[in-house]
């Protein structure tokens, strides 16, 4: 599929959006300040898939965070914005990942995937 782009600007912090990129759903979350402090200080030792949030989102962009919205179990869609860890929460068997798109509890064995994408100015991306 060809890459799409997408406009921030419309997101309020503390929103996500759900956009398409090859038939996969991308979640696309504005972060608050509790959401990127709280992704950025979670010790690496106490995650099932240690990436420091750094590595999961854009150098000067870290209040977005782009994830593909399919979670690493069995490939059911996560729910934003629910869960114990203010990130995504799976309906089908209760995994739970952190504002950074982490694993912290449940089944799944790995973080949700970040998708490849840039920044073309500040309030605007290309997925793919
Ligand atoms: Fe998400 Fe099983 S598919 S927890």
């Amino acid at each position: 599929g060809a890459p799409i782009q997408v406009d921030l600007a419309p997101i309020a912090e503390g929103q996500d959006i759900k956009v398409f990129w090859r038939g996969k759903p991308i979640y696309i979350s504005h972060r608050t300040k509790k959401q990127i402090q709280e992704a950025q200080s979670v010790p690496l030792s106490s995650l099932p898939d240690p990436q420091p949030d750094s590595a999961r989102v854009k150098a000067g962009h870290d209040q977005w965070l782009v994830v593909i919205g399919i979670c690493t179990h069995l490939g059911c869609i996560p729910i934003a914005h629910e869960g114990n860890y203010d990130g995504f929460f799976c309906p089908c068997h209760g995994s739970q990942y952190d504002s950074s798109g982490r694993i912290r509890q449940g089944p799944a064995p790995a973080n949700l995937a970040v998708p490849p994408y840039a920044f073309l100015s500040d309030t605007k991306i290309q997925i793919g």
